[in-house]
């Protein structure tokens, strides 16, 4: 039977004031997959992924792991759920973009030499050899995105959670990413408005809207839905017209020639 890692049951949550974000919302991630958690802009894609690590705390069951988080197990559950917040900013903190990489295993109480190796194999395997030593906070935004994914990577986490990871990335440096998430065979959540990414790598998808999961489903079969789509604000990614209009063009060429 396929292992559950990630089960969120009936979450409610309002902020202080007022606003009520999400409303019983459910949510599962089996081991090894891929999900995609989409929904127009203020649907609570980040108030449910900021519960995943216990920095909201909402009314409702949460299972990580097959643990309920707790004040006990906060930290060894922040070791293995690695999130990538959808502002950089919240996410870097320290001097160097190096030491931004390596707080993570530091604290683990890793050796310096262990932490040094890979601070400096996921610096190269993301390009960011370059700004190593440079300030995070002066690095432009592409890069302090890449910069936060490489926080989490570095902590080689059982389940990677990204918000909105292509967000503000040039296409060549999103490519890159979407490569190394492909090659993650770790279980992921990705909150996004990027649906190509999601046609891409999910296997699954949550579509959210004013703080409730509307529906969810096989990828194609959602965001092939022109109509659900468009009633939350999204539309049929550009990828997966391109495949039906070549798949279709194929079946009529092949017709032409029977
Ligand atoms: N700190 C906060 N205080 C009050 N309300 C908030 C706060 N953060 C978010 N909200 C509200 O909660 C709701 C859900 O916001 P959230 O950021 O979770 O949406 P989202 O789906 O991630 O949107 P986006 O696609 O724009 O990132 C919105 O109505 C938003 O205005
Ligand atoms: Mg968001």
């Amino acid at each position: 039977m396929r292992q559950r890692v990630i089960e969120v049951r009936n979450l409610n949550f309002t902020y202080p004031d007022g606003t009520t974000a999400l409303k019983d919302m459910c949510l599962e991630l089996y081991n090894g997959e891929t999900i995609g958690l989409i929904g127009p802009n203020g649907a609570g894609k980040s108030t449910a992924i900021l519960h995943l690590n216990g920095v909201l705390k909402g009314v409702g069951k949460i299972k990580l792991l097959g643990k309920e988080i707790n004040k006990k197990n906060i930290r060894e559950i922040r070791s293995k759920v690695g999130i990538v917040f959808q502002d950089p900013n919240d996410q870097l903190f320290m001097p160097t973009v190096f030491d931004d990489i390596a707080f993570g295993p530091l604290n683990l109480g890793l050796s310096v030499d262990v932490v040094k190796s890979k601070t400096l194999k996921v610096l190269s395997e993301m390009g960011l050899d370059g700004v190593k030593d440079k300030p995070s906070h002066h690095l432009s935004l592409g890069e302090k995105k890449s910069v936060s994914l490489a926080t989490v990577m570095v902590m080689e986490p059982a389940i990677l959670i990204l918000d909105e990871p292509t967000n503000s990335l040039d296409p060549g440096t999103r490519r890159i990413f979407i490569q190394m998430l492909s090659n993650l065979k770790v279980s992921k959540i990705i909150a996004t408005h990027d649906l190509d990414l999601v046609f891409e790598l999910c296997s699954r998808v949550v579509l959210m809207d004013n703080g409730r999961v509307i529906t969810e489903g096989e990828t194609k079969e959602i965001l092939s839905n022109k109509i659900l789509l468009e009633e939350h604000n999204l539309e049929i990614p550009a990828s997966l017209l391109l495949k039906e209009n070549i798949f279709s063009v194929k079946k009529s060429s092949m017709r032409n020639l029977i």
